[in-house]
């Protein structure tokens, strides 16, 4: 992709890291750079398929398609802050919001355009409830994500189900 577009959109803090809402303006900004990464995008039935677009010290960029019914399941971003925008189809976020055990399960659509960012202890799952419909998202993460920890919504809340290390999925 292009270091311009995301020297531009980081411009002052790029020797630091980004907070959630510099996140946004990255993922908005990548997002309009279509020609970055419209012919980067695969489709994997296994699962969704995902592509590291930029790295650096202080963030990292993703793209990721989703098929009809693929999701992440409830997960956190190892103490890293993050946004991601939706560029084709939609998605919807579900978070649980309230005390763990007596909480709800609020869930968003997130249609073209629309940006969520978030801080470095937030937790949800996202997916494509579409029926046939592809959807494709560019994501961001500072400091790049090290870790990642995977939780079963039960009724007692999220109960953590193991976390995996970068290394689990930068390998791909
Ligand atoms: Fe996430």
């Amino acid at each position: 992709m292009s270091t311009t577009t995301i020297r531009r959109a980081v411009r002052a803090s790029q020797a630091g890291l980004l907070g959630a809402r510099q996140l946004a303006d990255v993922v908005r900004h990548v997002a309009a750079s279509q020609a970055d990464w419209l012919t980067r995008v695969r489709l994997n039935p296994a699962g969704r398929w995902y592509e590291q677009l930029h790295i650096d010290d202080s963030h990292e960029v993703w793209l990721i398609s989703w098929l009809p019914g693929q999701e992440t399941g409830f997960h956190d971003h190892g103490g890293a802050a993050g946004a991601f925008t939706v560029v084709l189809g939609a998605l919807l976020e579900s978070r649980l919001v309230g005390p763990s055990a007596s909480g709800q399960v609020i869930a968003k659509p997130i249609r073209p355009g629309a940006a969520r960012s978030f801080g470095p202890r937030y937790i949800h799952n996202v997916r494509n409830t579409a029926v046939a419909s592809l959807a494709v998202s560019v994501h961001a993460y500072s400091p790049p994500l090290s870790a990642m920890t995977r939780y079963e919504l039960t009724t007692s809340g999220l109960v953590p189900l193991g976390t995996e290390a970068a290394t689990a999925w930068s390998a791909a």
